[in-house]
């Protein structure tokens, strides 16, 4: 039944994912051998909390743009981390999984760009006085930005909130 809806598809010009299947739906398998090749089910691997899912329910990452990169960021750590393991093993999961993430970052571009500007900000070694200097020097730009912001914000507010303003003009129901 598949193979023909992907006919269909097929004549039409492209085969769409939702036919062959997401990404994940190919990697599952990959996944659960590399968890048995980590032994995750000994107890110790929950030592000290997880490292990356308690973020998923700390309820900051609600905003669809900004959990893209927050992915977009451990999709990178997955990669790197098994990019480092095949130069002691190789496997077709390990593989699979490797290929997999390639393609995540891929889709997941931009807003690993986004990623590395926030990490590159948080690394900069602001006790260099070279570094300071050009801090400062960028200071009144980069608060400008903040103000623009700011004001975004209180219009908001002001729209949810109309009370707010006329809670200034005189009661005239009696
Ligand atoms: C998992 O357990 C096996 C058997 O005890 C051991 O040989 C292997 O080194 C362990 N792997 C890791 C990543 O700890």
């Amino acid at each position: 039944m598949a193979w023909q809806i992907c006919l269909f598809f097929l004549l039409m010009s492209t085969c769409p994912d939702v036919i062959t299947g997401s990404t994940f739906e190919h990697i599952k398998d990959s996944i659960m051998k590399l968890e048995n090749d980590f032994n995750t089910s000994q107890s110790d691997v929950a030592d000290d909390g997880s490292i990356f899912t308690h973020r998923f329910r700390n309820g900051l990452w609600t905003e669809a743009n900004e959990k893209k990169i927050l992915l977009a960021q451990m999709i990178s750590m997955y990669s790197n981390m098994l990019k480092y393991a095949t130069k002691t093993q190789t496997s077709d999961h390990l593989r699979d999984l490797i290929e997999a993430l390639e393609e995540y970052k891929t889709q997941f571009s931009e807003s690993l760009k986004k990623a590395n500007d926030l990490i590159e900000v948080a690394n900069l070694p602001m006790n260099d006085l070279k570094i300071q200097r050009k801090a400062v020097a960028e200071m009144y730009r980069v608060l400008l930005e903040v103000n623009a912001e700011e004001i975004k914000r209180l219009r908001r507010s002001r729209r949810q909130n109309p009370r707010s303003q006329k809670r200034l003009l005189p009661n005239l129901r009696g």
